[in-house]
């Protein structure tokens, strides 16, 4: 069910894509379907070029047939569809469960419109439950730590498979339990100052449109023109 979801607002952002624009494109279970649909509408005809956010990402987009392109060739994006682990009410975010969220973070800030696709499930009155990932570059990776946990927050370093968790630029996340993030602006801007600390899962004030796939359909709100 959570799937046709995803699978519901995945598709919907496809149909945003139009001729001659540059994609970017997330990282995710539910950017897999847009992903799909953009394959197929480019087997019908559609131009575009694509910017992946990840390695798993450009692997999807080049067997679904989408053309890339990359930041040597442009340095502007007509449109980026993405996923997300939380939304709060004022549309701000927690990405990176993939691990992905610094090219997504590139990506999506170098773009004219941003289309967050969710499930319902994403949907939260505060951020914070989910844990919050952070990038950070893997040289005195503890000392990272040490100054995240001065700010309240509870780092634990991501693993996959009994090994140290590496994300697609050579660096460590760490997942910051922070309980409620009162003021995710803030809070980016104070975890940004560490020394080591490369990117946030925090997107504040990013999201031009969500498309949120539900029990009762799929529902569009645009939350800047
Ligand atoms: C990747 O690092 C993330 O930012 C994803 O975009 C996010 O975790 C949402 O993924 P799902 O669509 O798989 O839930």
């Amino acid at each position: 069910m959570d799937n046709l979801k995803k699978k519901q607002a995945g598709e919907k952002a496809a149909e945003y894509v139009q001729d001659g624009m540059v994609v970017g494109l997330g990282s995710g279970t539910t950017v897999y379907y847009s992903i799909q649909k953009l394959g197929e509408l480019v087997s019908e005809g559609l131009q575009i070029k694509a910017i992946p956010s990840s390695t798993e990402t450009e692997k999807l987009a080049r067997k679904a047939g989408i053309p890339l392109t990359s930041f040597s060739e442009v340095s502007e994006l007509d449109i980026s569809i993405d996923g997300a682990d939380e939304v709060d009410p004022e549309f701000n975010l927690i990405k990176g469960g993939g691990g992905a969220l610094l090219r997504e973070k590139f990506v999506d800030s170098l773009t004219k419109k941003f289309i967050v696709v969710v499930d319902e499930s994403k949907l939260v009155s505060r951020l914070g439950s989910f844990p919050l990932p952070v990038e950070v570059i893997p040289f005195g990776w503890e000392v990272s730590v040490k100054a995240i946990e001065s700010l309240g927050g509870t780092p634990i370093l991501r693993k996959k498979d009994g090994e140290t968790f590496v994300s697609n630029n050579g660096n460590y996340i760490v997942d910051c339990h922070f309980s409620t993030i009162h003021q995710p602006a803030s809070l980016h801007t104070q975890l940004k100052q560490l020394l080591g600390v490369v990117e946030t899962g925090l997107f504040t004030d990013m999201t031009d449109l969500l498309i949120i796939g539900g029990t009762d359909g799929t529902k569009v709100i645009t939350v800047k023109e």
